[in-house]
């Protein structure tokens, strides 16, 4: 495993385990085994309703829980500043934790304008060290522009969805000028990247598979990463991206790739609570 340094000085795996759309059930068995293959990052959200399986996972675990890295994520119905602390206690008595690793605001929803009394709940549980990091999640240069305007801590990075359909080459820039990370989801694009030529191309060369191609382009790009997967060999796959290096010639390619493409919402648009 790859570690980064976040702008906190806080160590963070650079890929972890994202578990949306998995049941409280489920979630039991994959992560345990995504901790056996040797994943300690798992992303988890209030809304993705799995808390206290991915919790169970960690409690049945042997790993020592500073090895460890757990994030999860406010839902848009418990913006502003008391609920936010409050949907803090649920979620880190469902995880059964004493700490959280990273806390994110998970949309930034600008019509309903709560995000930076939010994101002050989070500076709060930071200073109190009931988290080690906080950060925020699909925020538009113009959403982060405030929150770096009017509160005190700076986010450590920013979890967007990014991959080669869609490289946010934009936000990276002005995310990487003030220190603060890019965290992709949907990295494979829910899979629509992996029938890709140019990406199925590149994988037969290095004898990989265009997964694990598309992983690699991520790291390079310094990118933190989440692949989700239920599948046992496919969680092993994920994992193992760090035996080789794509050529340069070969980022270029995947650079070309970027269409605009997005499979999730546009924050702007993102109405939900
Ligand atoms: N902050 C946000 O708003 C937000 C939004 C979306 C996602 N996320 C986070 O990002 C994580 C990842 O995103 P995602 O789940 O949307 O998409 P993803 O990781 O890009 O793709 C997951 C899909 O690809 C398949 N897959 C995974 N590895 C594969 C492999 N090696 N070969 C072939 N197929 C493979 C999975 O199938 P199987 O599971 O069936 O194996 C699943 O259908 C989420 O779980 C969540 O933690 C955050």
């Amino acid at each position: 495993m790859k570690y980064i340094t976040l702008n906190n000085n806080v160590r963070m795996p650079q890929l972890g385990l994202g578990v949306y759309l998995v049941s409280n059930e489920e979630v039991v068995d994959v992560v345990t085994h995504a901790f056996q293959v040797g994943y300690r990052s798992i992303d988890t959200a209030q809304f993705y309703e799995n808390e206290t399986g991915v919790g169970r996972a960690i409690e049945q675990s042997t790993i020592p829980r500073e090895e460890l890295f757990i994030t999860t994520k406010v839902w848009n119905s418990h913006q502003g500043y008391d609920k936010t602390l409050q949907a803090f206690e649920e979620s880190i008595e469902k995880l059964q934790l004493e700490y959280l690793d990273l806390y994110l605001i998970h949309w930034p929803t600008p019509m309903y304008d709560r995000y930076v009394e939010t994101y002050q709940a989070l500076e709060k549980l930071y200073k109190d060290g009931r988290v080690k990091a906080i950060g925020v999640s699909n925020f538009h240069i113009e959403h982060l522009e405030r929150i770096l305007d009017e509160c005190e801590i700076p986010p450590v990075l920013n979890q967007v969805e990014c991959h080669p359909y869609f490289q946010q080459k934009e936000l990276k820039s002005f995310c990487n000028k003030h220190n603060i990370y890019i965290e992709a989801w949907s990295p494979l694009a829910r899979g629509e990247v992996l029938a890709d030529k140019t990406i199925n191309q590149i994988a037969e060369k290095y004898e990989k598979t265009p997964a694990q191609v598309i992983l690699r382009w991520h790291i390079q790009e310094k990118s933190i990463i989440i692949p989700k997967s239920v599948t046992p060999s496919r969680i092993h796959e994920n994992i193992n991206v760090f035996d080789f290096e794509l050529r340069e010639e070969d980022m270029d390619e995947i650079a070309k790739l970027d269409r605009n493409h997005r499979t999730g919402r546009n924050p702007n648009e993102m109405d939900m609570l």
